[in-house]
């Protein structure tokens, strides 16, 4: 089978670098480039991390492309646990590898155009605020032709939100660009708070996460150690949800996932509500769906083979 053609857009992110090292050890994907947006860290933040990550996980292959420094119309909105530098407060050394030149938007509008020309359609990994993505479609918008579909963490359509009580931060931080994302028509795979609530890193996960990575064993259990949220009345444990390398795993074995097809609307105008997710599950509104939403998640089955992946590292010696 010829490897998946995909892009990550990302805001590294303990969950976010945790996707990028699966994605990095997964011949199944062909990684075209990375597109750091501003989302948990302002942009310098998310690029350094993006670049780091590269280096931690062997591939400086990977071009990386700087993406926009803010949400299309709303103030900056950053994370909140991932500490002060985004990756858990773990300290990588300086990168040597460079950001590209050429930025996301132009990245993704070149690369998506090259795709609708010869039929290698392009998977969107998306795992932050969707600003590049909206920004490539409204400059360029026959780059839908080039995109076989986008698989994106964000949203929280029966769950409450992580960030507000309705919303979902990927969402919330820029909730026009996921408007503009999900009125494309573009085939979306949507794994929202729902989905990624199912999957709980519990500590004993990580201790065995560390002792089989190899030589990422160490960040890997200090990015995993801080994710900790300590809420077991929230997630039923110790420990916290994924949620982005739940992208990955669906585009390794979408047989762990369950979806329900629906239309999609997302909240701008109401301050109270903004950034909210709503599926019209019973199509009240007769609009076609626009959204192929996780509703179940296979637990033991993601979280096996995130353990599969990272174990990957322990066979690739100390060398970048
Ligand atoms: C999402 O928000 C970010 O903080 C995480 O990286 C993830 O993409 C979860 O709501
Ligand atoms: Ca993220």
């Amino acid at each position: 089978m010829p490897a998946t053609p995909i892009i990550i857009d990302c805001d590294p992110g303990i969950d976010d670098a945790i996707a990028l090292l699966t994605a990095f050890v997964s011949p199944e994907l062909d990684i075209l480039g990375i597109t750091p947006v501003a989302g948990n860290q302002p942009l310098p933040g998310t690029l350094r991390n993006a670049l780091q990550i590269c280096e931690l996980g062997g591939r400086s292959d990977i071009p990386v492309h700087p993406g926009c420094d803010r949400p299309l119309l709303r103030a900056p909105l950053h994370g909140q646990f991932h500490g002060r530098n985004g990756l858990g407060n773990t300290e990588l050394p300086p990168p040597a590898k460079s950001a590209e030149e050429t930025g996301a938007a132009q990245f993704l509008i070149d690369t998506l155009t090259h795709a609708a020309g010869t039929g290698r359609r392009v998977t969107l990994c998306c795992l932050a605020p969707l600003t590049n993505i909206a920004v490539a479609l409204r400059i360029r918008p026959a780059i839908a032709a080039g995109i076989a579909r986008i698989v994106m963490m964000g949203g929280a359509y029966r769950e409450p939100g992580n960030r507000t009580m309705t919303s979902e931060f990927n969402v919330l931080a820029d909730p026009h660009a996921a408007h503009i994302v999900f009125s494309s028509g573009i085939p979306i795979v949507a794994l929202a708070l729902d989905a990624t609530h199912q999957v709980i890193l519990r500590p004993e996960h990580v201790a065995d996460f560390v002792a089989t990575s190899g030589r990422i064993s160490e960040v890997l259990g200090a990015l995993m150690a801080f994710w900790d949220r300590n809420q077991p009345e929230r997630y039923g444990s110790r420990g916290g949800p994924l949620h982005d390398p739940l992208v990955i795993a669906w585009l390794l074995a979408p047989e762990l996932f369950e979806t329900r097809r629906a239309r999609v609307f997302v909240e701008t105008a109401s301050e109270l509500c903004m950034g909210q997710t709503i599926a019209d599950w019973y199509n009240k509104s007769g609009l076609e769906p626009n959204a192929d939403i996780v509703t179940r998640v296979d637990a033991p089955g993601v979280i096996g083979l995130l353990r599969d992946r990272l174990s990957r590292y322990a066979a690739r010696g100390t060398a970048a």
